[in-house]
């Protein structure tokens, strides 16, 4: 029996895929290298090379392999870029889904954890926001995320399928053995692009607005750590094998840091003065997004291990400090 990885060479997947191998289980890998990386695939998963909008790709590996469970993380997944190639997103995100669902129930694959996301709310309209918050997205990205989880839902209505969708807040930080994580190219990601001062890569870090009806002014993020994240998701996994019913839940560390309390932390971690300047606001930027993990917490048996944001950087810092230039190929 083993287990599919889709976007395993990706920076939250190549994450999962030693998480689950460390755990003991098989893992096989479908990635098509669009934004994944050769180098963070693990050697001990077996890897196909594809995409998962191509059926006949996907049906030739699973007749090939003995799946059990799939944690469907492959997507494009940047919300800017989204916001000026929405069909990108649709086709890629949305139409990929669909068409593994196909696969998967062709060939009477049972389980699938989904990689969601806090961009399906929308702007909140309460802190923390929990499960039950209403889904408006505002930007394309989102809008896929929240069709992609629709898709998931009415097939499982319809056919002999149990899947966990989880909404990511802000993921970030690195494996412990500094040998992956998070590389993006482009970066828009706030702990690479402040890590990058520090590294001599950038100047100054800029901070996207000061106005915002926050402590200090600067936006509040939820940062959760990607050992924390990956976790979750083999307690998903075992839930779902285990018989239980399909559910949506949050990871999050349940705290907000402003973008000025994480400049604090870096410094203190980098041991750097990391300088910044105040620019315009980024559109579409809610002013807070905390979780509410209480859910996870009771049903998953889940609970963030990182609770302490600057040992969240300190991982990142060792792997920039290994990776430079991130995963650059
Ligand atoms: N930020 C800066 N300067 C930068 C980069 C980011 O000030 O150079 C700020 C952003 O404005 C934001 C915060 O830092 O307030 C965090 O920004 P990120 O881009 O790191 O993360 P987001 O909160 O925008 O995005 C995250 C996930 C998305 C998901 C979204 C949900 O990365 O995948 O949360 O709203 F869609």
């Amino acid at each position: 029996m083993s287990i599919l990885v889709t976007g395993g060479a990706g920076y939250i997947g190549s994450h999962a895929v030693r998480g689950l191998i460390d755990k003991g289980y098989d893992v096989v890998i479908v990635d098509n290298l669009e934004t994944g990386y050769q180098k963070a695939i693990d050697p001990r998963a077996r890897f196909y090379n594809g995409d998962i909008r191509n059926i006949g790709f996907l049906n030739d590996m699973f007749s090939k392999e003995d799946i059990n469970g799939v944690i469907h993380f492959a997507a494009n997944s940047l919300v800017g870029e989204s916001m000026v190639n929405p069909l990108k997103y649709f086709d890629n995100n949305v139409h990929g889904t669909q068409v593994l669902l196909t696969a998967m129930l062709k060939s009477k694959i049972k389980h699938i954890v989904f990689s969601s996301t806090a961009a399906t709310y929308g702007e909140p309209v309460r802190i923390p926001i929990d499960e039950t918050h209403p889904t408006h997205p505002i930007n394309p990205y989102g809008e896929a995320k929240l069709m992609m989880e629709k898709l998931i839902k009415w097939t499982s209505t319809a056919h002999d399928l149990t899947y966990v969708s989880l909404r990511y807040f802000n993921v970030a930080g690195a494996h412990p053995s500094g040998e992956i994580g998070e590389s993006h190219n482009p970066e828009t990601h706030l702990i690479p692009i402040i890590l990058q001062v520090p590294l001599g890569k950038r100047e100054k870090l800029s901070v996207f607005g000061d106005d915002y009806d926050t402590k200090d002014g600067t936006c509040i993020r939820d940062y959760i750590h990607i050992e924390d994240l990956v976790n979750a998701h083999i307690k998903a996994l075992e839930y779902l094998i285990e018989g239980n019913t399909s559910d949506i839940f949050n990871l999050g560390s349940g705290d907000g840091y402003s973008i000025y309390e994480m400049l604090e932390a870096a410094k203190e971690v980098t041991a750097f003065d990391i300088p910044f300047e105040i620019t315009a606001r980024r559109a579409g930027d809610p002013a807070v997004l905390i979780a509410s993990n209480q859910k996870a917490k009771d049903i998953l048996g889940w609970s963030p291990k990182y609770t302490d944001v600057k040992d969240i950087i300190k991982s990142a810092w060792q792997f920039h400090k290994k990776f430079p230039d991130g995963f650059k190929e």
